[in-house]
Order: structure tokens, then sequence, then C-alpha cells
């Protein structure tokens, strides 16, 4: 037992819990959880502790250590959840910690080296977005582990459409757009032994305040603020985020498949039913988007032919002008 059992214990009730109960939950003396309590409020902690009755985790709403370790308030699917004010990347760190970590969020509210698809730069600047990694252990085969991110990406649409009113667009598979630019990106990582899965980790970024974007990508990319009237909160969007995915992810560990969700994929599909590009180092063909199937992979009609494309095979890009070369 360690201080992060107290503090999942604390997160997971919003009621006082009694030194006494505590070191009968942990079977260590109430001196020795005292201590571990005053390492808490050290590390940043706002913990309550109230003679006769216990300690408390104070509520907040805003995106702090507080408010993330109550998420497990909202989910039993994560073990653990820790926020951090800057970290190198959240999908970094949870695969380096994976062999401490069973399941967790990790959110940090800057990251000095996020990461996109392809080796690409995610602008990660202070609280102007939201980035955060999911650390998951499904009981899959390694070629389904690429559904879970479109389930992250149907998540994130759902929680943006509650929480600031936008109604965004997922280009497959791992995109969020409005208006024709990206608000959001998913980056899954996995780690197999033999043929099972070992771990996952989806990280997640959100343009939630930025309303100016660094040269490369300014003509591409968007964000919440651009877009809507309502107050922009990290932690509300954090917290609708978590409780659809959860939802999403119990269903789909059942049957192993995209069908319960396929309509909402192809309704919000930013390129099902477009004329698009399919992008494959520096070869590039016309093709025409036509649906997403039950496996997730993106079908698409070329020269006549159908074809399905698995996820990561090429990139999309629209082809407005309807060329084939
Ligand atoms: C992409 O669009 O290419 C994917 C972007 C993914 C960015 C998120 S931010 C949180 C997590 N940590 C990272 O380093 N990357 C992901």
């Amino acid at each position: 037992m360690n201080k992060y059992d107290i503090l999942n214990h604390l997160a997971k009730g919003d009621d006082y819990v009694s030194g006494e109960a505590l070191s009968q939950a942990f079977g260590v003396s109430r001196q020795s959880i005292w201590k571990h309590v005053n390492a808490l409020i050290g590390e940043g902690y706002q913990i309550e502790s109230v003679r006769r009755k216990g300690y408390k985790l104070i509520a907040s709403e805003s995106l702090s250590k507080n408010s993330v370790a109550q998420l497990l308030n909202q989910t039993t699917l994560f073990e653990s959840a820790q926020y951090h004010d800057q970290i190198d990347s959240t999908n970094s760190y949870a695969k380096r910690n994976a062999d401490d970590l069973t399941t967790a969020i990790i959110v940090s509210a800057e990251q000095s080296a996020g990461r996109g698809r392809l080796g690409r730069t995610w602008h990660s600047s202070a609280g102007t977005g939201l980035y955060f990694s999911l650390l998951l252990r499904p009981d899959i085969a390694p070629h389904l582990a690429s559904m879970l991110t479109q389930l992250a990406a149907l998540a994130m649409r759902r929680a943006i459409e509650r929480t600031h009113q936008l109604k965004t667009q997922i280009k497959w598979p791992n995109d969020i757009y409005y208006n024709d630019k990206k608000l959001s990106g998913i980056l899954t990582e996995m780690a197999t032994e033999m043929n099972a899965v070992e771990y996952v980790v989806v990280g997640v970024g959100v343009n939630l305040k930025q309303l100016s974007f660094e040269p490369e990508i300014a003509d591409i990319a968007t964000s919440i603020a651009a877009h809507s009237d309502c107050n922009l909160s990290r932690m509300a969007l954090l917290k609708a985020f978590i409780v659809a995915f959860e939802g999403l992810y119990n269903t789909f560990l059942e049957g192993q498949n995209l069908a319960f969700v396929s309509s909402e994929l192809n309704e919000h599909s930013y390129v099902v039913g477009k004329n698009i590009w399919l992008i494959d180092g520096q070869k590039r063909q016309a093709a025409l988007a036509k649906a997403i199937n039950e496996m997730g992979e993106l079908v698409v009609e070329q020269e006549g032919e159908e074809r399905k494309l698995y996820y990561g095979e090429v990139s999309v890009r629209l082809n407005e002008r309807n060329c084939s070369v």
C-alpha cells in the first residue's frame, strides 16, 4: 500500500473518511495514514483534515490534482488518475510507467514534447489545450486495438457537443474536425506480448483556447474557443469524455467490433461520401470514401473496385477538385 492508495480511496467518495476507517482498510496505523496524507498535501493535493471526522479531498471544478483524482468517482475503468503541471508527453509517461500502473488516466497542463502521428509534434502549451492519455489493458487481439482510437474519437465528439455545443466530425480514423479544420487528434500506441495486447495507450489532444497557431499548422488547425460561446473548461470536457468513453469501451469489449456505433461513425464522418486522396509516402491515389464498416475499416471505391483500408495503412485527405491525378 502507498499514499496513492489513500488518495484513490478519498477520491472515490465525496465525504470525510476517518483515520480509523482508513487504517482498517489498509491494515496500517492511523499514524502511518496521517504521514501518507501529509505527503500527499506536500505534493499539492488539497486534503482537509477535521478532528473526529477524518480526511476529505476538496472538490475542484478546474483542472487540478484534486479534480483529476476525483475523476475516479465517474469511472470504474481506471484505477488511478494523475495530473501533472508539465511533463514531456502523457503518452510517453504512460508507457514509461506502465509497469507500475494497471489502468490510468494521465493528464498534463503542458507537454514539453507532445507527440502526434507520423513523428509529428503536438504543440502543447500551458493552459491552451487539453492533453491526456488513457492506459488501458483490454483483453483483445492486437489487430483490434485501432478500434479504440475510433471509440476515443467518438467519445470526444460526444463530449465536445455536450459541453461546448459544437457538432464536430471525425476524420477517419483519428482526427476531429470542425469547419474543415482540425480541433483534436488522437495517438494510439500499443505494447504486445506474443500475440496478446499488454497495454494500449490512447493519447488525446484538444485545441481549446488557442486563437492563433504556429505557422506550419495555422491553415489547418482550429480550436473550440474559435467557435463556441460556452465557458471553456478542460475539466468539464475531460469528465464528459471519460463518461462517454467508458460506456463505449465496455460495449466494445463484449462484441469486439464497431457494429454498435457504425451509424454514429458514418453519420459524423468527415470523409464518408466524399472524394479523397489516399496518401502513402510520396504516392497519392484518388478514391471515393463509401463507408466505415463494422471492423472500423474505411471502405473506398477506386477505379470501380472496392477496397478496405485498415487504420494506419494510408492517410486520407479530401480531394475537393475531384481529380484523379
Ligand atoms: C495527431 O493528431 O497526430 C495525434 C495527436 C495526439 C496528441 C496527444 S496530446 C496527449 C497525448 N500525448 C502526446 O504526446 N500525444 C497525445
